[in-house]
């Protein structure tokens, strides 16, 4: 019997091994648990546009919209002049964001020269806090699988967020058309960029595994400020599909995923979950090496830590809920100061309370 209890976790044990070995097998990279490396240049410079494109899903409200073609309070026209609005949603207790398409760049408002790709920009972001989803759902977990199968299944184990599984369903009934028919508008090479902050990065993740799933191959998720989402099989198998660790570079063995975590943002560890449902931290972290109010990270406070359980990264950061106000700031702040669309300057103090 002292046999079998010590010998079962080891079997156990081997056993995942063995099994994320094989899983993991495509991998063009492994190194240290405490390796760092930086973000190239390229790709820092590039976060800017992505959080900013995330940032104007906060224009649209129970209120407010986008108005035609790009118009919105945060320089929409001025910085994305080639940017046209094709749909903007809001469901007053999931999500809420907009689809846009461009055939120029997204990274030079300057440039009018057709770079030859259409880009089909889904943003999104949640209408209810992460701690009223957390409470409300009590971390249940649901299974999951993808409709599609142009990448490997998840399997028989592999169970998400019971709450942001019903979110990405709402959502995603609703954009998959759009997203269909401005693919077909923009040929061969069109892209499909998603970008989401917070929970509108969970609705986000599960997008774009079912957009890869139906065959849309040129996706490319970022995420910032994303809470967990699954079990671990979940987790590897998320990992694996969108290439996490693949290195950064904007060559064609790319990573399809970006996720971004700033310095003590709470939100990128939770849920936690129970023993038998326990939500796992993803192989893939861009982290903010900068404190909460810092919105100018320098390119060398930008760094790919790869593993979720890098004692340098969001792994090692100590999150008390003692002060809780900075956890909620470096939560809004991801290269600006997200979610103030509609709020005068002035009352910058209301963004604790407005942006999830
Ligand atoms: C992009 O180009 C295609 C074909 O040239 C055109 O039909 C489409 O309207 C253009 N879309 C945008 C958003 O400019
Ligand atoms: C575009 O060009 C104008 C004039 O040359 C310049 O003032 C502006 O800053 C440029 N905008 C961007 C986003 O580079
Ligand atoms: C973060 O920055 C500090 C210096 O401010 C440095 O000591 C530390 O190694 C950096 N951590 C990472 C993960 O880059």
């Amino acid at each position: 019997m002292v046999y079998l209890r010590i010998l079962l976790p080891i079997l156990l044990f081997l056993h995942l091994r063995v099994y994320s070995l094989a899983l993991k097998q495509d991998l063009i990279i492994s190194r240290p648990l405490e390796d760092v490396v930086p973000v190239p240049n390229q790709i820092y410079s590039r976060l800017h546009t992505y959080a900013h494109l995330l940032d104007i899903a906060y224009c649209i409200d129970g209120l407010r919209r986008i108005e035609e073609p790009f118009g919105c309070e945060l320089d929409c026209s001025a910085l994305f002049p080639h940017l046209q609005l094709v749909h903007q949603w809001y469901f007053e207790d999931s999500s809420c964001g907009y689809i846009a398409s461009t055939n120029e760049t997204l990274f030079d408002a300057n440039s009018t020269e057709n770079n030859g790709k259409y880009t089909i920009v889904v943003s999104i972001r949640g209408t209810r806090s992460v701690s009223d989803t957390m409470t409300d759902l009590n971390f249940d977990m649901t299974p999951f699988a993808v409709p599609g199968n142009a990448i490997p299944a998840c399997g028989a184990q592999c169970k998400v967020h019971a709450g942001f599984h019903g979110y990405y369903k709402d959502a995603t009934a609703m954009v998959q058309p759009y997203v269909m028919s401005e693919l077909k508008k923009g040929g061969p090479d069109a892209q499909v960029l998603i970008v989401g902050h917070s929970m509108g990065g969970s609705v986000g993740l599960l997008m774009a595994l079912h957009f890869l799933s139906i065959g849309v191959e040129n996706i490319y998720l970022v995420t910032m400020g994303q809470p967990l989402v699954g079990n671990r099989e979940f987790a590897e198998w998320a990992d694996f599909a969108l290439g996490s660790r693949y290195l950064l570079n904007l060559g064609p063995k790319n990573r399809k995923w970006l996720r971004v975590v700033h310095r003590n943002d709470i939100v990128t560890t939770i849920p936690r979950g129970s023993f038998l449902r326990r939500y796992e931290q993803f192989d893939n972290q861009i982290y903010l090496n900068v404190s909460a109010a810092n919105a100018q990270p320098r390119a060398e406070q930008v760094v790919d830590c790869l593993l979720g359980d890098n004692r340098q990264c969001i792994a090692g950061d100590v999150l008390l809920p003692r002060l809780l106000s900075d956890y909620l700031l470096s939560h809004n702040t991801y290269f600006r100061h997200l979610g103030l669309c509609g709020i005068h300057s002035d009352k910058r103090d209301d963004q604790e309370t407005r942006s999830f």
